[in-house]
C-alpha cells in the first residue's frame, strides 16, 4: 500500500483576550453591524503586552504532541507571518519553549497560506526518510502587524496558533495526506505587504516610512484573487486525489472572510454548510487560520473519522495551495 504522511495530533491555541466588534467600534470608525455583514467575523483574541508568536506556536504545539500521545519531534516547521524579530527564524526558539531538544526548525513564509507550504515541507520530510514526528505549527501574533489608523486591517485580523503532528504511514488510513498543490505569482506581490524592516527599504536609502512598519492590503482584489485560485487549487488537488466534489465532506479554507469561503464553496459546488468556518470567533489569523480551524472542527465534532477533508487558501505573495486529507481518528478533550 501506498506510502503517505498521517496527521497522528492536532491543537489548537488562542490568546485569552477577545476583542469584540463594539470594542474597535469605539475606537475606529466602523461598526459591528459592517464587519458582521462584510467579513462574518464578531470576535478576534488578541495578545497580551509580552507574548511573543513562539508563545502561541509553542503552546499549540504542546497540544498536538499531547492529542497524539507524544512528547518529542524530531522537525518542527513554523508558519508565520509575525515572526518574534526579522532574525532569527522563530521555529528554534519555539523547539525550545517545548523542550524538544536540538532537533532541526525552521520557518516557512507564505503568509495566510503559510501552513499548507509547512505542510508540504513537512510530508515531503517524512516521505523521504528525514524525520518520523514533524509538528507544522501556523503561528501568529498578527495584531502586532496593525496600523492603529486602518480600520480595513485593524477589524479582521486576530491572533493564534494551530498544529498538527506528522508521522509515517500508509495513504489508506485515517489521517492520510493524499495530496498538496502550491503555488505562487510574485508579479501580485503588492497586493499584501509589510513593507519596512527588509533589503528593500534598507537599500533604498531614503528614511523608513511610519506607514510601511504595518501590514497593508487591496482587500478588493484579494478577494477576488481569493476566491479564483482557491477554487482553481482545490480542483487541481481534487482531481489529482481522485475526489470528486461530492464526496468531500468538509471544506476546511483560509478563514479570510466568511463570504470567501462560501464563494468558493458554491464554484465548487459544494453545499455551504460544509464549510467549517470558526472566523466569527477568532477573524483572519493567517498562517494560523487552517490549523486552528482543524483544531475547533475536532473540538465541536465537525470534523470526524474517516471525512474526506479539503484544505485550501490564499495569502500573500501571492501565494496559494489545496490539500486533500482523511480525518484522522484522535481523542477530544
Ligand atoms: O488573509 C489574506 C487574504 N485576505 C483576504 O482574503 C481579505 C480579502 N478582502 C476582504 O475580505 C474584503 O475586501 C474586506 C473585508 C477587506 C473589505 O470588504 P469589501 O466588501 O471589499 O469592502 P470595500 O473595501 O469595497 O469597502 C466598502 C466600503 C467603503 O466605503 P465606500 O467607498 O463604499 O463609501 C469602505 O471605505 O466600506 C468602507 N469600509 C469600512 N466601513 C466600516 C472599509 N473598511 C471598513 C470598516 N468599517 N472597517
Amino acid at each position: 500500500m501506498n506510502r503517505a504522511a498521517v496527521i497522528a495530533g492536532v491543537g489548537g491555541h488562542v490568546p485569552a483576550r477577545v476583542v469584540t466588534n463594539d470594542e474597535l467600534a469605539t475606537r475606529f470608525d466602523t461598526s459591528d453591524a459592517w464587519i458582521r455583514s462584510r467579513t462574518g467575523i464578531a470576535q478576534r483574541h488578541v495578545i497580551d503586552a509580552g507574548v511573543t508568536t513562539s508563545d502561541l506556536a509553542a503552546e499549540a504545539g504542546r497540544r498536538a504532541l499531547k492529542n497524539a500521545g507524544e512528547d518529542a519531534a524530531d522537525l518542527v516547521i513554523v508558519a508565520t507571518t509575525s515572526p518574534d524579530r526579522p532574525c532569527p527564524a522563530t521555529a528554534p526558539t519555539v523547539a525550545a519553549k517545548i523542550g524538544l531538544g536540538e532537533v532541526p526548525a525552521y520557518d516557512v513564509a507564505a503568509v495566510c497560506s503559510g501552513f499548507l507550504y509547512g505542510l508540504q515541507a513537512g510530508a515531503g520530510a517524512v516521505l523521504a526518510g528525514y524525520a518520523r514526528r514533524v509538528l507544522v505549527i501556523g503561528a501568529e501574533a498578527f495584531s502586532t502587524l496593525l496600523s492603529p489608523t486602518d480600520r480595513t486591517t485593524a477589524v479582521i485580523f486576530g491572533d493564534g496558533a494551530g498544529a498538527v503532528l506528522l508521522r509515517p504511514g500508509r495513504a489508506d488510513e485515517p489521517g492520510a495526506v493524499h495530496d498538496i498543490h502550491l503555488a505562487s505569482d510574485g508579479t501580485m506581490a503588492d497586493l499584501i505587504t509589510v513593507r519596512g524592516g527588509g533589503s528593500e527599504e534598507r537599500a533604498g536609502g531614503g528614511t523608513p516610512r511610519e506607514e510601511h512598519r504595518y501590514f497593508q492590503m487591496e482587500g478588493k482584489s484579494v478577494f477576488h484573487a481569493a476566491v479564483r485560485r482557491m477554487t482553481q487549487s482545490s480542483r487541481t488537488t481534487l482531481a489529482r486525489t481522485g475526489w470528486e466534489i461530492e464526496q468531500v465532506d468538509r471544506l476546511v479554507g483560509h478563514q479570510a472572510n466568511t463570504r470567501i469561503l462560501h464563494a468558493v464553496a458554491e464554484q465548487l459546488g459544494l453545499p455551504p454548510e460544509r464549510a467549517v468556518i470558526n472566523i466569527d470567533r477568532v477573524g483572519n489569523t493567517s498562517a494560523a487560520s487552517i490549523p486552528l480551524a482543524l483544531a475547533d472542527g475536532m473540538e465541536r465534532g465537525e470534523l470526524r473519522t474517516g471525512n474526506r477533508v479539503l484544505l485550501t487558501a490564499f495569502g500573500g505573495g501571492a501565494t496559494w495551495g489545496s490539500a486533500t486529507v482523511t480525518w484522522p481518528d484522535l481523542p477530544v478533550s
